[in-house]
């Protein structure tokens, strides 16, 4: 069954794209057939991986949800029309990327998404979208800054959602406010998403680390989503490598690039990944 998972936290640069574009390489070179959809108007991790969002002849995440909106109003539920089109355009979106895996890009519009996705039914779009994407083992989502109606239709589309933060105050206050938000839709029953677990990023062994990882604990353990044990070291290679259009995994495979200075950061990745499969196996069985 494939597995969804929303990467999220309202308080922008804490690692959000970074760590989608890590997972979905490893996943891939693991073998696992990825999807990765950027549902960010900033569209980082398009960028970083040289897919095409401002062409017509490609339908974006945007060009997708709003089609898929218009067929469910306009034709009976469940009809084949509405099956054909959706394939249909969901098929033309699809780009492949150097990574091995697949991505749905984001489209600058999207921090429109206010008033392009503002009635009650949208936040369903993109869970009726990922139901058509029965062919990959993940689908990840890389969500935007900002609280809006696609950071909800992730939240109900997702299985699982991964809550990035750095250790600084601002990001765990977005890591409560993306907590709130979930417990609000699954008490409203419009979503059963599991929050995985919270990843502390770029980490220096700091003082103020340790704290922010020993009250990330202590939240978790009141509501039900501990940390991740594993860090993501900071390694200015992260950025290194998102300026050449690739995943750390990529640049590795770079000639003449110094590779010691990003074991640290690709271990604690791979970990993460491994992490992260434990995690969904034990909630799974
Ligand atoms: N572990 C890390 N070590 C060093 N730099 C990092 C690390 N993780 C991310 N960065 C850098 O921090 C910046 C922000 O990261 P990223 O774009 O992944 O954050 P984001 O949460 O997606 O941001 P936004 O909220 O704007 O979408 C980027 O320059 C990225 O390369
Ligand atoms: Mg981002």
């Amino acid at each position: 069954m494939t597995k969804t998972i929303m990467v999220s936290n309202q308080k922008g640069g804490v690692g959000k794209t970074t760590t989608t574009l890590e997972l979905g390489a490893i996943y891939a070179r693991k073998g696992k057939r990825v999807l990765v959809i950027d549902l960010d108007g900033q569209v980082n991790l398009s960028m970083y991986v040289n897919a095409k969002y401002d062409d017509k002849n490609i339908p974006t995440i945007r060009d997708v949800l709003l089609e898929i909106k218009e067929i469910l109003k306009s034709s009976e539920p469940e009809t084949d029309d509405m099956e054909d089109g959706e394939d249909d355009i969901i098929t033309r979106s699809i780009q492949t990327t150097g990574e091995g895996f697949d991505i749905i890009a984001g489209h600058r519009n999207l921090s429109n998404a206010l008033a392009e996705f503002s009635d009650t039914t949208d936040v369903f779009l993109l869970k009726e979208l990922i139901s058509c994407l029965e062919d990959y083992d993940y689908i990840l989502i890389d969500s935007a800054p900002a609280r809006s109606p696609l950071l909800n239709m992730g939240y109900v589309a997702a299985n699982y959602c991964l809550i990035l933060t750095e250790a600084d105050k601002a990001s765990q206050d977005g890591v409560k406010q993306v907590v709130t938000d979930i417990k609000l839709l699954k008490k409203s029953k419009m979503s059963d998403i599991v929050i995985l677990g919270i990843l502390l990023n770029k980490n220096e062994d700091l003082k103020n680390q340790e704290e922010a990882y020993e009250d990330l604990c202590v939240f978790g353990k009141t509501n039900d989503c501990m940390p991740f044990e594993t860090i993501i070291s900071k390694a200015a290679g992260a950025t290194t490598a998102k300026n050449m259009y690739k995943s750390i995994h990529a640049y590795r495979d770079t000639k003449g690039i110094d590779k010691r200075s990003i074991q640290g950061i690709l271990t604690d990745f791979e970990n993460l990944a491994v992490e992260i499969e434990k995690r969904i196996e034990k909630l799974e069985r």
